[in-house]
This record gives C-alpha cells, sequence and structure tokens, in this order.
C-alpha cells in the first residue's frame, strides 16, 4: 500500500512519513518545501534505513500532482499540506485561502481523476472556537474562528462533508488536533519554525537554548488555577499513530469519520514550563505578559471516540513531550540548517 504523504517534509508530515516506512507502507511525499527542508526526508530514510519518493511541488499545482498519480500507484493520501501560522493569517489572508482552500480543491480534483478516493484531513481543535463545553468531544458544534487559518480548517471540513455527501465512494477522516509537540526520539527530525515562534514549545526550547532571553506568559489573569491558559499538549509520535490508525479505518472503507486526537489532560502554560524544567534540569526564564488576543482560557479533548472506533489513545505525557522537544533542539540548535 502507497500513501501520498502533502506537506511530508514538514514538521508532522516527516514524522508520519517516518513511521509508514515503519510500518511498511510505500511512501510518496509531495511538499513546496513553504515552511520545511527536505533533510527532513534525508534524515527519515537515514533513521529507517528505507527510501521514499519525494516530489518537490505545489498542491496547486496540477502538472505535478497529475505526474504522482501517473507513475505512482497511491492508495491513501494524509493531506498535511497547508500554510499555519495564526497570526500571518491575518495579514495574508488571500494567501492562506487560496493556499490551504485552493490547494486541497486541486488536490481533491486529481484524487478523484485518478480513482483516488481515500484521504485523512488534518484538521485543528481552532475548528471549535470558544468551545460549548469542555471536554471537547466532536459533537461539540464548530464555532467562530478567530483567523483565517482557522477558517481555512473549517471550511476544507465542509468542503469534505459535502465532496462525501455528493460521492460515498470518498472515504474521508479528518482528524482534529489539540496541540502537537515533541519530536521523534532520534533527536533526527523535530519541529524546526521559522523566525521567531509563535507556539509555546519551539518557543520554550529556544529560551531554553539561550537563543531568547525569556518567555513571555501570554495572560495570568484567565479564570483556570494558576491563571494561564489551558491546553491538550500531544507527543507527535500519538499524533501520527493516530494516523496509521486512521489508514485501517479508510481500508475498510468507512465513508467519513471525525476523530479528535488529544490526550484529554489540560494542561496549564506555568505547568509546561515546570515540567520542562524537571525533565530537562534547564531553566527557563519567563515574564508575565498581557493576553494574547485570540486565545481561549482552556482547551481540551475528549478522546474517547478515537479509543473507542480506532483503538487509538496517547501513550505518552507531558514530561516525555518536554524531554523529546528538547532533545532535538539541543542536538539541532539551528534546526535543519547547518551550524
Ligand atoms: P509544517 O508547516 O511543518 O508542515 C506543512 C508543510 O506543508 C510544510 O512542509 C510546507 O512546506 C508544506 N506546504 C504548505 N503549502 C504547500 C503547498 N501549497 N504545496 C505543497 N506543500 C505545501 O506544519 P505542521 O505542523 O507539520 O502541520 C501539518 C498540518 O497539520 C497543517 O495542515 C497544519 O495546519 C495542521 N495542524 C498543525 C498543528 C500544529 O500545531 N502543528 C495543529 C493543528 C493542525
Ligand atoms: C499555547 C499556549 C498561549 C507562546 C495554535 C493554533 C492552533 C493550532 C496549534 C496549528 C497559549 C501560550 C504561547 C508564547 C505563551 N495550530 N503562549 N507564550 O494557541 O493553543 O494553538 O497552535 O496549526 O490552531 O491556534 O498554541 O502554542 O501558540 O499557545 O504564553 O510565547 O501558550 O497564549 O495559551 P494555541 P500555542
Amino acid at each position: 500500500m502507497n500513501v501520498l504523504v502533502t506537506g511530508g517534509a514538514g514538521y508532522l508530515g516527516s514524522h508520519a512519513c517516518l513511521k509508514l516506512l515503519e510500518e511498511g507502507y510505500g511512501v510518496v511525499a509531495l511538499d513546496n518545501l513553504a515552511n520545511s527542508n527536505s533533510k527532513s526526508l534525508e534524515r527519515v530514510q537515514k533513521i529507517t534505513g528505507k527510501t521514499l519518493k519525494f516530489y518537490e511541488g505545489d498542491i496547486l499545482d496540477r502538472e505535478v500532482l497529475g505526474r504522482i498519480f501517473s507513475e505512482q500507484k497511491i492508495d491513501f493520501c494524509i493531506h498535511f499540506a497547508g500554510l499555519k501560522a495564526v497570526g500571518e493569517s491575518v495579514q495574508k489572508p488571500w494567501e492562506y485561502y487560496n493556499n490551504n482552500i485552493t490547494g486541497t480543491l486541486t488536490l481533491l480534483d486529481e484524487m478523484r481523476k485518478a480513482g483516488v478516493k481515500n484521504i485523512i484531513f488534518s484538521s485543528s481543535a481552532t475548528v471549535y472556537g470558544d468551545p460549548a463545553q469542555i471536554p471537547i468531544t466532536e459533537e461539540c458544534p464548530k464555532g467562530s474562528c478567530t483567523n483565517p487559518y482557522g477558517w481555512t480548517k473549517s471550511m476544507i471540513e465542509q468542503i469534505l462533508m459535502d465532496m462525501y455527501k455528493a460521492d460515498n465512494e470518498w472515504n474521508i477522516v479528518i482528524l482534529r488536533y489539540f496541540n502537537p509537540v515533541g519530536a521523534h526520539q532520534s533527536a533526527l527530525i523535530g519541529e524546526d519554525p521559522k523566525g521567531i515562534p509563535n507556539n509555546l514549545m519551539p518557543y520554550v526550547t529556544q529560551v531554553a537554548l539561550g537563543r531568547l532571553p525569556q518567555l513571555g506568559v501570554f495572560g495570568g489573569d484567565y479564570d483556570t488555577p494558576d491563571g494561564t491558559c489551558i491546553r491538550d499538549y500531544i507527543h507527535v509520535l500519538d499524533l501520527i499513530d493516530g494516523h496509521v490508525k486512521a489508514i485501517k479505518k479508510l481500508e475498510d472503507n468507512s465513508g467519513l469519520s471525525i476523530y479528535n486526537l488529544g490526550t484529554g489532560h489540560g494542561v496549564s502554560v506555568l505547568e509546561l514550563v515546570e515540567n520542562f524544567i524537571k525533565a530537562t534540569g534547564v531553566d527557563v526564564p519567563y515574564v508575565m505578559k498581557d493576553r494574547r488576543a485570540g486565545d481561549i482560557p482552556v482547551c481540551y479533548s475528549d478522546p474517547s471516540k478515537a479509543e473507542r472506533e480506532l483503538g487509538w489513545k496517547a501513550q505518552y505525557g507531558v514530561f516525555e513531550m518536554c524531554r523529546d522537544a528538547w532533545n532535538w533542539q539541543m542536538k539541532n540548535p539551528k534546526g535543519y540548517e547547518e551550524e
């Protein structure tokens, strides 16, 4: 069985390529390297001792998609490709809608032309907006997103649902990720954001490294036990394991399904920092700052549907997430860039 992994060179995509190779799947990765480095895929091949096929190209480019489907026998697609910086999406809405939505529409069209109608889509807990209930189940109504990035996820979900309604030869799994962090234990692949990180864990690892002076904690006056926001951090290896389980589901012609991928445990910003210091022995100086616009106080999943239907449950805790994120950052202080 062969899997097309769009966005395969990225943070989550590279971990997926690695796991799929280990599980015996053939892997075809497509990435335009807009936010990644092809070294991630070289390292995936080094770790596994197996080869994958890499196409440097864009999901908006019908020629490259057509070439992939004619040159390779693809059984499933895991669709990670997309732009994901929340703040940037507010500045560049057209670029985000075009890349993420037009890109997905183009991919879906080329897939159906090629008769490949099995797809796993990377969605996000952001589609719940300010969630109507905690913990968040898949039945929780989708909410109003605070940024174009979030809307692209919400709209693509709707597109996939309507495509399925019109043609139930499609098998579609929508996975709503909570907050993926950590890295493969080899410390050869990991998260490598360009510029100053927006997300908490890469910011923490760069402060620990001394590349950034201190962490700003966005808001200490939320209605939470320690006043800081609560999130559901999930180890990237658990998250990717959920995708392998989702492929098995597609193999059963499962139609359309939606799952949360989270641990079900809420962790505050300060708890994450404490865990990081405990797991690594490295200090992380921080200062309290004002709230960040658009942040919701509490967001964590009820992941029981994925456990019931996919037989999937997260195995790693925050300690391992911090340990592995740090190992990667420490051994690759500039990410995939040469020292
Ligand atoms: P990433 O930026 O590391 O990976 C995305 C990859 O897609 C990058 O390698 C980028 O170069 C590629 N890409 C972007 N536009 C493309 C295009 N038009 N054609 C081909 N390739 C393109 O991000 P990630 O963290 O690995 O996220 C993967 C997916 O998961 C994204 O869709 C993201 O929105 C989604 N997601 C991520 C998180 C998270 O916190 N990391 C949370 C929820 C959802
Ligand atoms: C986590 C917590 C911040 C940085 C975002 C996207 C979501 C999904 C995952 C991806 C919050 C606090 C952060 C810092 C801080 N996206 N924080 N100081 O906002 O839950 O989710 O990433 O593709 O769609 O919205 O994650 O890591 O940015 O923040 O105090 O320097 O850490 O306020 O409470 P978030 P995050």
